[in-house]
């Protein structure tokens, strides 16, 4: 086989990546090793940026999340017992829209599926070589055949525990990271939310975030042990905990039901740099992981994506290797902001072992200051609504 960009991994960054190039004319083949049900099965994000629904616009499939996507105007922050609005369109005249990572991943494999564009699902033994030299090529098995693909540019798009950095020469990269000593206990549920906007509580107990998906679904966090185990809570004993961990006005409003899914999501700051090694792109999880408190890791994705693409349309269109040249710097300043303000939103919410009674005290005065100041509550909003592409 030969295509222009091979892109390894059907998530959310690879699939859009594939739509934005065949917009622009470029051909592209996707390798995944999972199966589509099951990229399908993962619940991850639901929070999109503007920036990021402007890309799906872009790519062709911004119907449906327009017609069902939830806008956001802002947020609810809860401590001390009571909740405390962030307005994000009188403060920076931008919104958010709640439409989940499953709903965005459907949406990109159908318009790939009815353009009848090659993504090879449940491909073993995934392999690339002279990403850094003239003739990229990515190979893998499927069905006991081997398969080869001749390309011009790898476009590495396959999550943290992908192939793609890891065959890296240790020497090409430095890394940084942070692993959080906690994680958060997801449930899924077909309830109505008990509340318009999200809330991110802070509480003695631990970090709880009520989020939704629609009218009609919900989905909750709840601050956990890192080594806990999701098997180990019970339905009821989940929503107990998160009730616990609300304002009364919120708990009381809270309607249970049994979970569609539960499950614990490790925390961690990660940063690969840089994100290009001449022929090959690191995109996505890939290059970066911040931890979801900031809702960022799915609206990196798509900002990766949407710089690489412009480098491709560059590339291929006006024979300018400009956007190549700038993809990991550009990329970066903006990873490096979001990784910024999703450790500083995790540090304000959770209880860390050290937080201890003068750390929680900080906290809150922190939160006091930040709901007090317009100036503060500005630049969380900012942060948390995203930026355009520069
Ligand atoms: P991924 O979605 O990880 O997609 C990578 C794809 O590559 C996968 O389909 C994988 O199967 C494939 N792949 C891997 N290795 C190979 C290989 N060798 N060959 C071929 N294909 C391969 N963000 C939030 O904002 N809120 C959340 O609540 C949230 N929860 C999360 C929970 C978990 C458990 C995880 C892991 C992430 C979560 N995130 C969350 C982050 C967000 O979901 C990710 O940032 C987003 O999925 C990144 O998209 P991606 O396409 O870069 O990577
Ligand atoms: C989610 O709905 O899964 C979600 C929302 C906001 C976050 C993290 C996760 O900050």
């Amino acid at each position: 086989m030969r295509t222009q960009v091979a892109i390894i991994g059907a998530g959310p960054a690879g699939l859009l990546l594939g739509a934005l190039l065949h917009r622009a004319g470029i051909a592209a083949v996707i390798v995944e090793q999972r199966s589509a049900d099951y990229v399908l099965g993962r619940i991850r994000a639901g929070v999109l940026e503007q920036t990021t629904v402007d890309l799906l616009e872009q790519a062709g499939v911004g119907e449906r999340v327009h017609a069902e996507g939830l806008r956001h105007d802002g947020t609810e922050l809860a401590f001390g017992g009571g909740l405390h609005r962030i307005d994000f369109q009188a403060l920076t005249g931008r919104h958010v829209m709640v439409y989940g990572q499953t709903e965005v991943t459907r949406d990109l494999m159908a318009a790939r599926a009815q353009a009848g564009l090659p993504t090879w699902y449940e491909a073993e033994h995934v392999a690339i070589a002279d990403y850094d030299g003239a003739h990229p090529l990515v190979s893998f098995t499927k069905d006991g055949v081997r398969h080869e693909i001749e390309c011009d540019f790898i476009a590495g798009c396959d999550g943290f525990h992908g192939v793609c950095r890891a065959s890296l020469p240790a020497g090409a990269i430095t890394t940084y990271e942070k692993v959080y000593p906690f994680g958060w206990l997801g449930v899924l549920a077909d309830v109505p939310p008990a509340t318009e906007e999200l809330v991110y509580a802070n509480h003695p107990r631990g970090f709880a975030l009520c989020s939704q998906r629609s009218r009609t679904r919900s989905r909750y966090y709840v601050q956990c042990a890192s080594d806990d185990n999701a098997a180990r809570w019970s339905d009821d004993a989940f929503w107990d905990e998160l009730r616990r961990r609300l304002p009364d006005a919120v708990a009381e409003r809270v309607v249970t039901g049994p979970s569609l899914e539960k499950s614990i999501a490790p925390l961690r700051s990660f940063v690969a740099e840089p994100m290009r090694f001449g022929r090959l792109f690191l995109a996505g999880d890939a290059a970066h992981i911040v931890p979801p408190t900031g809702a960022k890791g799915l609206n990196l994705a798509a900002s990766d994506v949407g710089y690489l693409a412009q480098a491709m349309r560059e590339h291929y269109g006006e024979r300018s290797d400009a956007g190549i040249q700038a993809y990991s710097q550009r990329c970066l300043a903006r990873i490096w902001k979001a990784e910024r303000f999703s450790w500083w939103f995790t540090s304000l919410m959770h209880r860390f072992p050290d937080t201890g009674e003068f750390g929680a005290r900080i906290q809150r005065a922190e939160l006091d200051y930040l709901v007090g100041s317009t100036a503060a509550s500005t630049a969380l909003a900012e942060n948390y609504v995203g930026l355009p592409l520069a």
